[in-house]
C-alpha cells in the first residue's frame, strides 16, 4: 500500500513534469503570468495546495517531502525567470519586425514651392531695366492724396481722378495707392537730376473684378529726368525692353493718349501673341494688346518737385505686371493669378 509520503513525492513529480511541459509551450507574457499563478501562486497555486497534506506527516517524512518540495519550487522559479526573459526578448524582436522600415518602398514626393509668375515677371523686368542703368527703388502701398494725385498734376475735383477708383483709408487724405507713379514724386523730391529709377509693387483700384480688371494688381514704373531727354529716348528704351522681354518677333505701336502727369502722353500696344496679330477674342479682333502708358513728364510735375522745366526733361512709363505676363504667356484672364490653381501655377 502506498503511504502518504510516497503519494506526496509522486504528486510532486507529476506536478513538476506537467509544469515544465506547459511552460515549454508558452509564448506570451500573459500565458506566463497564468502559469505562475497556477503553479507557484501563494494562495491557490498547485504547490501550495500540497502543504496541508505535508503537515499531516511525521517529522522525518515531512523533512524528506519538504526537501523535494523546495527543490521543485526553486527549479520552477528558476525556469520561470529564464522563460520570462526569453519571451520578453521575443516580444521585442517581433515588434521590431512589425514596425521595421521597408527601405525599398517608394517615398512620398514633396513638391517644392517656387516664385509666383507675377514676382518672376517683375524681377525679370527689374533685371532688364537695371542692366539699362535704372536704379530700383521700392515704395509704400499706403499713400497720401498728395503723392498719389495732387503732385502728379491731378488737381482736386479734376475729372481725371475718376479714371482711378480709389480705396480711401482716411477720405480725402490717405489712400491705398492707385499707381506706382507716386514714387516719381518721392524719388524726385529726394534726388537731383539725373534721375533714372525703376520701381514696382502693388496698387489698388476699387474696380468691378472681371477678366481684365482686378482690385489689387502690380505695376512696374520707370522714369528718367535729365537735361537731354526726348520722346525718341522713351521710344528707344521701350523698344529695347520689348525685344528683351518678348523676343524680336513681336511688333509695337504707339497711340496718343492722356495722363495728367505726362505731356504728350501715349499708350504702347504690342502685337497679340495668341493670334500673331491677325485678330482673336483675346485682342478683341484688333491684333493688338494694350501694354502700358507713357509720356514726357509734365512741366507741372517737374515744377512741383523743384526741378526747372526749362532745364530738365523727363520721360516715364507705367505697366501692369499682370498685363505684361498675360501678353507674354498668352493668359486671357487676369483672375488666374490670384485663384491659386496649382495646375496654372505649376506651369511657370
Ligand atoms: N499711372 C498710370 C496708370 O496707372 C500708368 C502710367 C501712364 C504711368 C503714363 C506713367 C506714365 O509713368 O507716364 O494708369
Amino acid at each position: 500500500m502506498i503511504g502518504q509520503l510516497d503519494r506526496l513525492l509522486e504528486q510532486l513529480d507529476t506536478l513538476r513534469a506537467r509544469a515544465i511541459e506547459q511552460l515549454a509551450a508558452i509564448t506570451t507574457q500573459t500565458e506566463l503570468k497564468e502559469w505562475d499563478t497556477r503553479y507557484l501562486g501563494r494562495k491557490n497555486g498547485a504547490l501550495t495546495a500540497l502543504r496541508p497534506a505535508m503537515q499531516a506527516l511525521s517529522q522525518d517524512e515531512r523533512r524528506i517531502v519538504g526537501q523535494k518540495y523546495n527543490a521543485v519550487k526553486s527549479e520552477l522559479e528558476q525556469l520561470l525567470a529564464t522563460k520570462r526573459e526569453t519571451t520578453r526578448q521575443q516580444a521585442m524582436l517581433q515588434s521590431l519586425m512589425q514596425e521595421g522600415i521597408d527601405v525599398t518602398l517608394g517615398g512620398h514626393s514633396v513638391s517644392p514651392g517656387h516664385m509666383h509668375l507675377i514676382s518672376r515677371t517683375a524681377l525679370e523686368m527689374a533685371r532688364i531695366f537695371s542692366n539699362m542703368g535704372f536704379q530700383i527703388r521700392l515704395g509704400s502701398e499706403i499713400e497720401t492724396d498728395y503723392y498719389n494725385f495732387r503732385a502728379l498734376n491731378f488737381p482736386v475735383d479734376h475729372p481725371a481722378r475718376d479714371m482711378q477708383d480709389t480705396f480711401w483709408v482716411a477720405p480725402g487724405e490717405i489712400l491705398l495707392r492707385t499707381q506706382t507713379s507716386s514714387m516719381q514724386i518721392h524719388t524726385m523730391t529726394q534726388m537731383r537730376p539725373p534721375v533714372r529709377v525703376a520701381t514696382w509693387g502693388r496698387v489698388y483700384r476699387n474696380e468691378t473684378i472681371n477678366v481684365s480688371n482686378a482690385a489689387m494688381l502690380h505695376q512696374f514704373e520707370c522714369f528718367i529726368v535729365d537735361e537731354q531727354c526726348t520722346m525718341a529716348n522713351l521710344k528707344g528704351c521701350l523698344q529695347h525692353f520689348i525685344a528683351r522681354m518678348f523676343g524680336p518677333e513681336r511688333r509695337i505701336r504707339f497711340r496718343g493718349s492722356y495722363f495728367p502727369f505726362t505731356e504728350p502722353s501715349a499708350e504702347l500696344d504690342i502685337s497679340c501673341g495668341i493670334c500673331g496679330g491677325t485678330g482673336c477674342s483675346t485682342c478683341k479682333h484688333t491684333g493688338w494688346l494694350e501694354l502700358l502708358g507713357c509720356g514726357m513728364i509734365h512741366p507741372n510735375v517737374l515744377r512741383e518737385v523743384g526741378y526747372d522745366p526749362k532745364k530738365y526733361r523727363g520721360f516715364a512709363f507705367g505697366a501692369g505686371v499682370e498685363r505684361i505676363a498675360m501678353a507674354k504667356y498668352a493668359i486671357s484672364d487676369i483672375r488666374t493669378f490670384t485663384t491659386n490653381d496649382l495646375r496654372m501655377l505649376q506651369q511657370f
